[in-house]
Order: C-alpha cells, then sequence, then structure tokens
C-alpha cells in the first residue's frame, strides 16, 4: 500500500516538474529525427485546426499545446534543454535568449486551406499583390519517402520612409458655383497623405514538406510571400511540384515503370536480381520460367505511395528486354542448341494485319 501512494505521488511530482510531455503532445518517440517532428507537427497541425476541428471545445488550446511543442522540440538547442529539465527550463533560458519566432508565420505553406486568414481577405476588399508562382523540381526519391526543402526567397518588405505620398486615391464629385444660379460638378482625383514608405530586400527562408505522393502541379501556398502592395497585402508566393525526370524509374499516377535487360541465358535459364528502390530497399525479382523480350511482370506495393493514404502504394511494372549474344557461335554449339531447345523451325511470314 505505502509503496503505491509513493508511486502516485512521485508520478504527479515528476508531471509537475516536467510540465507538457511535448512529445507526448506531437505522438512520437524521444528519439525521433527533427524530419519526423516536423513531419508529426505538420500532420496534426492540418487535424487540429480550429478551422477544421469544430467539434471540439479545447480544439485552440490543443493546436496551441502543439504549437508549443513543436517550436521547442524542432529548434535543437531549446530540444536539449526540454530534454534536461522540462519546458520550465527552456521558458526561462528563452527569456534572455530572446527570437521567439511563430511557428505558424511561414512554415510549410498553408497546409492546404486558409491558414494564414486567406478566408477573410475578400469581405475587406483590400488591394493585393500579385500572386507569384514559381516551380519547384522535386527528385522521384523525395516524392517516395518525403522532404523538407528549405528556400530561400529575397522579398520585398515595406519600410517606413522619409516624406509622404498619395494614397488611397478615389474619384470625387465636386461641386463649384460658377455664378448665380450655376453650378457646376466635376470629377476629381482625391487622395490622402500618407507616410512614405520604401521598399527593402530582404532574405526569408521558407520550408516546404515534399509529402510523399505528391504529383506534379500541386502547388504549396505561402500567405502574403508574393508581390507586395503599397496601400495593400502583399499576394501570395505560390509553389507547384514538377517532377525532375529519374534514371531508372518513371511515374505514372501512383505506379512505377522501369525496364531491366538481362541476357539471353538468364531469359532462358531463370534469373534472381535485386532492383534498388527509391528509398534504398531492395526489391527482389526472380524468375524461374521463360522471359521473352518484352515481358512485364508486377510488383505489387512496389510503386508510390498515395498522396491521400500514405499506406497505400501503386504497383512496380519490370519490363524485360533481352540482350542476345553477338559473337558467332561454332558448328557444335548450334547443334547442341537446336538439340537443347528442341523447337522445330518456324519461319511464319506475318503481314502485321491478321494476328497470329
Ligand atoms: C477539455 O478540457 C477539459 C479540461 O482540461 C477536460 O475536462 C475536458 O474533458 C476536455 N474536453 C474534451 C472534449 O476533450
Ligand atoms: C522503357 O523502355 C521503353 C521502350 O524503349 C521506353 O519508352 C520507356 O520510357 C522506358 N522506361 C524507362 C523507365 O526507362
Amino acid at each position: 500500500m505505502n509503496f503505491k501512494i509513493l508511486f502516485i505521488f512521485s508520478l504527479s511530482l515528476v508531471s509537475v516538474f516536467a510540465g507538457r510531455d511535448f512529445y507526448k503532445i506531437l505522438g512520437i518517440q524521444k528519439t525521433a529525427s527533427t524530419n519526423q517532428i516536423k513531419k508529426a507537427y505538420r500532420k496534426m497541425a492540418k487535424e487540429l485546426h480550429p478551422d477544421k476541428n469544430t467539434e471540439d471545445p479545447n480544439a485552440s488550446e490543443k493546436f496551441q499545446d502543439l504549437g508549443a511543442a513543436y517550436e521547442t522540440l524542432s529548434d535543437p538547442e531549446k530540444r536539449e534543454l526540454y530534454d534536461r529539465c522540462g519546458e520550465e527550463c527552456v521558458k526561462k533560458e528563452g527569456a534572455n535568449g530572446g527570437g521567439g519566432m511563430d511557428p505558424f508565420a511561414s512554415f510549410f505553406g498553408d497546409f492546404g486551406f486558409g491558414f494564414g486568414g486567406n478566408d477573410n481577405r475578400g469581405q475587406r476588399e483590400v488591394s493585393k499583390g500579385a500572386d507569384i508562382q514559381m516551380d519547384l523540381f522535386v527528385s522521384l526519391e523525395e516524392l517516395y519517402a518525403g522532404n523538407f526543402v528549405e528556400i530561400t526567397h529575397n522579398k520585398p518588405v515595406m519600410k517606413p520612409a522619409k516624406g509622404t505620398r498619395k494614397c488611397n486615391c478615389r474619384q470625387e464629385m465636386v461641386t463649384r458655383q460658377l455664378g448665380p444660379g450655376r453650378f457646376q460638378m466635376t470629377q476629381q482625383a482625391v487622395c490622402d497623405e500618407c507616410p512614405n514608405v520604401k521598399f527593402v530586400t530582404e532574405e526569408r527562408v521558407l520550408e516546404i514538406e515534399i509529402e510523399p505522393g505528391m504529383t506534379d502541379g500541386q502547388e504549396q501556398r505561402f500567405t502574403a510571400e508574393g508581390e507586395p502592395h503599397v496601400d495593400g497585402e502583399p499576394g501570395d508566393l505560390r509553389l507547384r511540384i514538377q517532377t525532375n525526370p529519374h534514371p531508372v524509374f518513371e511515374r505514372r499516377g501512383d505506379d512505377l515503370y522501369t525496364n531491366v535487360t538481362i541476357s539471353l541465358a538468364d531469359a532462358l535459364a531463370g534469373f534472381e536480381m535485386v532492383i534498388e528502390h527509391l528509398d534504398g530497399h531492395k526489391v527482389q525479382i526472380v524468375r524461374d520460367k521463360v522471359t521473352w523480350p518484352g515481358a512485364r511482370i508486377r510488383k505489387k506495393g512496389e510503386g508510390m505511395p498515395n498522396y491521400e493514404n500514405n499506406n497505400l502504394f501503386g504497383m512496380l511494372y519490370v519490363t524485360f528486354d533481352v540482350q542476345f549474344p553477338k559473337q558467332e557461335l561454332s558448328e557444335e554449339a548450334k547443334e547442341q542448341i537446336r538439340k537443347l531447345l528442341g523447337q522445330d523451325a518456324i519461319n511464319k511470314v506475318y503481314n502485321g494485319l491478321r494476328g497470329f
């Protein structure tokens, strides 16, 4: 009994000391890599975002916990502190260390929904700078396993400058008295005087997640990272996924295609071979039947991961080409081959129209 009470007591002591369990909040192991942390965060942020998670009364609290967990664990220094002595420690150190970045500011684009407050924008009728659309070239390996890439982007940022400028210009009707009983109404451009601004180029590092199974043309949107507008809000930056051609695999939908050349001897006698997949794992191919040129085999589950459900994979199609020996065979060898194969001469003339 005593032991049990002691145990409960010490447990509660630990939790008081440690603050929130950031690993538990993110659903990851203590040994998780930075990539795994980012992945977990991104996945959970999608689920827990208060815009989506409207049923849960604790949604915004959970979302804040998640943000705090991510901010701490994604920073190696803070993570080390946290591992050593918990959340309080990180907070204390963070106060003098400064630099509390907002983890939602520019990370990972906008999660495919109005993360940056896109939704309100239509109602306010604020002028907006143009969107910038750019291609982001990625490898098939990255699309298979997922990755996080950083891009550096020089962004013009508005800064206060000396003097004033005309702003909020609009057309207004002005009535002037021309003489007794005579008025004239004219349209006139009216502007306000606003403090002047200048644009200063700042370097911004944006981080983009290449999610497994993404397809060409899919976009990641970064709110307000596009062209600035002097009287309004900047446009967005839209990065479009484009796959670089791969030397070994070709992708069609979720399926992968590859070509393999085998020797005539292997084609007849069977063979075993290994294809190295996009993440380095080995795909074994064993044939004991005859393999003719153009034969195609399918390996289930060895294609690309499906974007919607990363546990589903497409097919891998391997098409074989057979390399015939180039050297002349001796009369004796020819005789042996004929005997071995036991094939009668086939001299079929085929004009390509009638089928076999
Ligand atoms: C919300 O949080 C309160 C207090 O932490 C807790 O008692 C309650 O069960 C939570 N509700 C849900 C739906 O998780
Ligand atoms: C395989 O060979 C075919 C025919 O030569 C070609 O069209 C296809 O692009 C090749 N596929 C790969 C992945 O190299």
